[in-house]
């Protein structure tokens, strides 16, 4: 029998609740299951090394060069590849179906000539031929020309990275990873150098993972109160000490950047300041991480939905930032490493900051309000004062911090500028190592800082209609006093539009495996 609807006082329609059974999304009770762990996810994969392929593998990855011979167990010949259109060019895939799993020729280009990053391309595209299983094997990290450990590692990062999906919002995740396990077969001679590389790789991607869901994460399941809990469970877990300071600490300390940004909004801000301190450290490096939950623009109220719409990842700086803190230990990192996390909304609302408003800075440094929406580099002002009393080698600081950078080099590489040659050489350095792309512009502070010249404080916060990545980066330079600093600007690579090898549409977790490899190989620069 049908039950009539009736109407409730409020004039909506309801169906008797008797008889009925109530399925309540998980989503109703709380927050936190938006935010899956993802790096555990990812770390819960068994990485392991072997001579042979495991039984247990349904999905067997092999190399195939562009010449020379072809595996045997693909089971098919080079003129059966060819026959199919693969011709063994990096990154390229065929998939021969088996009795109960897949084998998978993986173009690795001609023999001898594949890099580090072109494996874990050519991981990343197994990974995602093979999606549907659960356990993959592969002797990809076994190819000539590339060091064992740096394949291995860069092997288990493609399988690893192009496996995550974020799931915590969804009730039937069609698209999550079935990934349990990875096996690299390997030779005798390589087999040590992989596994040491495999066991750093699923580390690293466990990292960048966790800085994929933060950003990920929607700005009412994760704000600035949110990211702090999650900082002291991290950093609990993994051997940080780690610092909470609330609006009233921030007040006492003099945070009027990220204290003036919060003006406009309900949620208090966080300022988390995180620190890994080894024994007998081989340098100081200080990050810092631009952390707006949500970048509305405040009063100058951003133009549109759609450029509203990815700004719940206006946090990606400080996300990669935390998600590199967490690797620190695992990694046997020698480099002392203190982190600042700036944390807060960008509102508007009756109490936000207004034009013409002047802050001062944890510096002393005043500043005058000429745009609400350039409200990263007011927080990391602070972000950046407090990072140089602790006299560091070296400050980094990465930020989603302007569009112009979206402008100047596209969604795939981030400009890098700095006011320390050596330092900057060396994030260059890093970023080829991994793969993350970065390219230097320069600070030419000596011809553009009048651009920031204000009538009524030391500075305004906007520069000019041009050059915007390097006028956000001078007003940053005010902030860094003697202490060599270098300037990340991921608005660009913080997000791709479509699953693309390593990445899957949405945030990328850019610079977390820079800044780990950084902090990995820092020198102190001279
Ligand atoms: N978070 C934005 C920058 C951004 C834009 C990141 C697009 C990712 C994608 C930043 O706070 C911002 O609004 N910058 C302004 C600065 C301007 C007002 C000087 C910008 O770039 O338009
Ligand atoms: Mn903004
Ligand atoms: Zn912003």
């Amino acid at each position: 029998m049908k039950r009539r609807p009736s109407t409730l006082r409020d004039g909506s329609m309801s169906t008797p609740p008797r008889h009925r059974t109530v399925v309540v999304p998980r989503r109703v009770f709380g927050k936190t299951a938006a935010m899956t762990d993802a790096s555990a996810t990812v770390s819960s994969v068994a990485v392991s090394t072997a001579r042979a392929v495991p039984k247990s593998a349904t999905a067997i990855g092999f190399a195939v060069a562009t010449k020379g011979p072809v595996p045997r167990g693909l089971g098919v010949g080079r003129g059966g590849l060819e026959a199919n259109g693969f011709e063994g060019k990096p990154g390229q895939t065929l998939s021969v179906p088996t009795a109960d799993g897949v084998v998978v020729a993986v173009g690795v280009g001609d023999p001898g000539t594949i890099d580090a990053a072109g494996l874990r391309s050519a991981a990343a595209a197994f990974a995602r031929v093979a999606s549907k299983h659960a356990h993959l094997a592969t002797n990809l990290a076994d190819v000539d020309g590339v060091d064992a450990t740096a394949a291995g590692q860069a092997v288990a990062e493609g399988v690893l990275l192009a496996s995550y999906r974020y799931t915590g919002l969804k009730n039937e995740p069609a698209n999550a990873s079935r990934l349990d396990a990875l096996t690299l077969v390997a030779g005798a001679k390589s087999s040590k150098g992989v596994a040491r590389g495999a066991e750093r790789g699923r580390a690293v991607a466990s990292a960048a993972a966790f800085a994929r869901e933060l950003a990920n994460t929607p700005p009412a399941h994760l704000n600035a109160r949110d990211i702090a809990a999650k900082a002291v469970d991290i950093g609990s877990a993994a051997g940080l000490h780690v610092e909470v300071f609330n609006k009233d600490q921030l007040e006492q300390m003099g945070c009027g950047g990220l204290l003036g940004v919060n003006r406009g909004s309900t949620e208090p801000p966080r300022m988390v300041k995180l620190t890994w301190s080894p024994k007998n450290p081989t340098g100081h490096l200080a990050l810092v991480g631009k952390g707006i939950m949500y970048d509305s623009g405040g009063i100058s109220l951003k133009p549109s939905d759609h450029f509203h719409q990815n700004m719940k990842m206006d946090m990606s700086g400080a996300a990669a930032v935390l998600a590199t803190m967490s690797a620190l230990r695992e990694l046997k990192v020698k480099t002392k490493v203190t982190a600042w996390l700036m944390c807060t909304d960008n509102m508007p609302s009756g109490s936000a900051l207004k034009l013409g408003d002047v802050l001062t800075m944890r510096n002393g440094k005043t500043v005058e309000i000429h745009n609400t929406d350039a409200e990263g580099r007011l927080v990391l002002a602070d972000g950046l004062s407090l990072a140089v009393e602790e006299q560091p080698d070296a400050i980094v600081d990465i930020a989603t911090l302007t569009g112009a950078a979206l402008a100047a080099l596209g969604q795939q590489i981030a400009p890098v500028l700095g006011t320390n040659q050596a330092l900057v050489d060396q994030l260059v350095e890093r970023s080829e190592a991994t793969d993350e792309p970065i390219w230097q512009l320069p600070l030419s502070a000596g011809r553009y800082r009048k651009l920031l010249d204000s009538v009524v404080a030391d500075m305004k916060n906007i520069g000019g209609p041009y050059a915007g990545t390097m006028t956000a980066s001078i007003f940053l330079s005010e902030f860094v006093g003697d202490v060599p600093w270098a300037h990340l600007d991921i608005a660009g690579p913080m997000m791709v539009d479509a699953d693309d090898g390593i990445y899957a549409k949405g945030a990328t977790g850019f610079g977390t495996r820079l800044l780990i490899d950084l902090a990995s190989n820092f020198t102190p620069p001279a």
